[in-house]
């Protein structure tokens, strides 16, 4: 099989290298590439947006696939054009991509759907725009509405650097028509993270969580760049949120895209601001993340033909991604003076030297082949990327390689991941594999032994006891909200394909008269414990009715109503999972130890 890979930079080339792993590709083209992709791909001078010619050579070499790297391609209407001509091609259509290429139209869509986003107002008259930043008063964030290659958004501390960036975008109009209309937003607060799914309109299959950094400076400082670097996963998104943003967020924008007749297809990535429980959108993106792309293409071990074709298809459903539970982190080295004006030419040396270094990928993003030296081409030149048994091994080994790469006024970040770090820190926990598998359930389906299924997200307050005690046995567990009646075809999909992916026990929490648990038990041969979730007795009772009358043959082991039954079903889980695991049962032994301790301790009161 042909592939052609549109676009230059380090998403690009980490594209072509997931893509060249396929057994199933005899040749890959990359359109217009960089000095790196060359030792992979045969690349073709053709510009991302000169939509027509890509046209041409896709149907003069037969290409039989075409993955669509930048929002520009996009924007241009490749995908409708290839379409036209009976082309597969990966990526959302013109009338879709408006997601990501109009922040007017994005903000619009989120109000309408309820997808939590900065309160905001739409201008189109510079006036009105200095009369409500005066009402409003700083600090508040000006966006340019259309495409800006990523500079046309302005966080203004003061009124009058709100009013100086109307005044660019709409007076001096630095971005052209994209500021025919702008943005003002209200400025938030908290650490931004991504979330990057493929999609296929019908189906959300989100890849791990990652977080870019985008200051050019250490500590977030200095102006935004298009990204100094991405590790995965992101520990700022715990399972809580990453169900709600699946749930909140993903589900609903690509129902209300498809409900809009602008159906999506390709990548949904989520730009998120996190404060504590708050989550908001930033924006919306239809294509992988750059430096993202890097450290997510890199734990991703299935083959990712396979799910551009899905993608395609519309079979999203029936794709199992298969992750790496290893961290990975990816350095961006870029050339002195960017964001600003660079100077480009500069011989690179050491990259020998680098990929020598264990676990390490160097992708290339500005680069070009001069007089047989790879020089620099570009304001971001290399994304120096590495995986680690944790993310303090990634970072080493990613910082290891950037120091053996050098050129005239090559500058990296040197803190990249050192947020994540942090976090974990004050979590008390390492990112060791288990713990990152810990914090990111829906991305471990490689390594998670217990699933904690739940018919809604009211039930997540009853079924976090389950969470913590699992999470207290240090046993890998995913947590996720299925609703029975209105995806019951996709619940079944999972229960079936659960114990291939490795999970031993299923723990099922549900309400009211859910048949749940015993539509999971029926699809599967792994021991199902069901937890009846109601608080009430009245309703509680119903709940355990329904679970413990099951069809003979799909038994469901039902615990106490509540919290309780919740904690109980994770010790039963324990319980099964000790049988075969040593280290189980020694934490197993030790909570026992505790709990007799504290019942002695509780006697003694009496006593005394
Ligand atoms: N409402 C907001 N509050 C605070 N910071 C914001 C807000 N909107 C955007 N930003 C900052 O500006 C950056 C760029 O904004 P974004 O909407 O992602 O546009 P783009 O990526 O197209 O430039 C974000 O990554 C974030 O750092
Ligand atoms: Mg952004």
């Amino acid at each position: 099989m042909k592939v052609l890979v549109v676009g230059s930079g380090g998403r690009e080339h980490a594209l072509v290298w997931k893509i060249s792993q396929s057994a199933r590709v005899t040749k890959i083209y990359c359109a217009p590439g960089n000095a790196g992709i060359k030792g992979m791909a045969e690349c073709v001078d053709i510009a991302a947006t000169d939509i027509e010619a890509l046209l041409q050579f896709t149907k003069n070499n037969n290409i039989d696939l075409t993955i669509v790297g930048p929002e520009s391609s996009l924007a241009a209407g490749i995908v409708d054009l290839f379409e036209k001509h009976g082309l597969r091609i990966f990526g959302p259509r013109k009338n879709a991509a408006i997601l990501e290429g109009s922040k007017v139209f994005a903000k619009e869509f989120m109000q309408k759907y309820a997808i939590p986003t900065a309160s905001f107002k739409i201008f189109d008259d510079l006036k009105k725009a200095k009369k409500y930043i005066n009402q409003i008063g700083a600090p508040l964030v000006v966006k340019a509405d259309g495409l800006a290659a990523g500079k046309g958004v302005i966080v203004a501390a003061s009124i009058k650097e709100a009013k100086d960036a109307v005044e660019l975008i709409m007076q001096d109009r630095a971005f052209g028509d994209a500021g025919n209309k702008v943005v003002i937003e209200a400025c938030l607060q908290g650490e931004e993270a991504s979330f990057i799914a493929f999609t296929d309109g019908k189906t959300i299959l989100p890849l791990p969580t990652s977080q870019d950094h985008k200051a050019i400076y250490d500590g977030d400082k200095g102006p935004n760049t298009g990204g100094m670097g991405a590790y995965s996963p992101a520990p700022v998104v715990t399972e809580a949120i990453a169900d709600y943003v699946m749930n909140k967020v993903m589900l609903p924008t690509m129902e209300g895209m498809a409900a809009e007749g602008r159906p999506l297809k390709g990548m949904l990535y989520a730009g998120l601001m996190i404060e504590g429980d708050k989550i908001n959108v930033l924006e919306f993106n239809c294509r992988f993340g750059d430096p993202e792309a890097q450290p997510l293409l890199m734990r991703l071990k299935s083959d990712v033909v396979d799910i551009f074709e899905a993608a395609i298809d519309g079979t999203l459903d029936m794709i199992e991604m298969k992750i790496d539970p290893r961290p990975t982190v990816c350095v961006v080295m870029s050339s002195g003076g960017y964001p600003g004006k660079y100077e480009e030419g500069k011989i690179i040396k050491g990259l020998a030297r680098a990929v020598k270094e264990t676990g390490v990928q160097v992708f290339h993003a500005g680069t070009a082949r001069k007089n047989g030296r790879i020089v620099t081409a570009g304001g971001r030149v290399l994304g120096v990327t590495a995986v680690g048994k944790s993310l303090e091994k990634a970072i080493e080994q990613a910082y290891k390689a950037v120091d053996c790469i050098h050129w005239t006024g090559c500058y990296s970040r040197r803190d990249i991941g050192a947020k994540a770090l942090r976090r974990s820190e004050t979590l008390g926990a390492q990112v060791t594999d288990r713990s990152a598998l810990m914090t990111q359930p829906l991305e471990t389906e490689a390594a998670v032994l217990v699933a904690i299924v739940m018919d809604s997200k009211t039930d997540l307050l009853v079924m976090q006891a389950a969470a913590d005690f699992l999470k207290k046995m240090s046993i890998p567990y995913e947590m996720k909200v299925a609703p029975v009646h209105i995806a019951s075809e996709r619940l079944i999909h999972w229960a079936s394909t659960a114990q291939q992916r490795g999970i031993k026990v299923i723990i099922a929490g549900a309400g009211i008269i859910s048949p749940l648990a015993g539509i999971i038990s029926a699809h599967t041969d792994l021991p199902v414990i069901g937890v009846p979730c109601e608080d009430s007795l009245r309703h509680g009772m119903n709940a355990l009715v329904a679970m413990v009358q099951v069809p003979s043959g799909m038994p469901v082991a039902t615990m106490a109503i509540g919290q309780m039954g919740a904690k109980n079903g994770a010790v039963l889980a324990a319980r099964i999972l000790a049988l075969q695991d040593k280290e189980i049962a020694a934490h197993l032994q030790a909570f026992k130890l505790e709990i007799i301790r504290e019942l002695e301790e509780q006697a003694g009161n009496i006593e005394g």
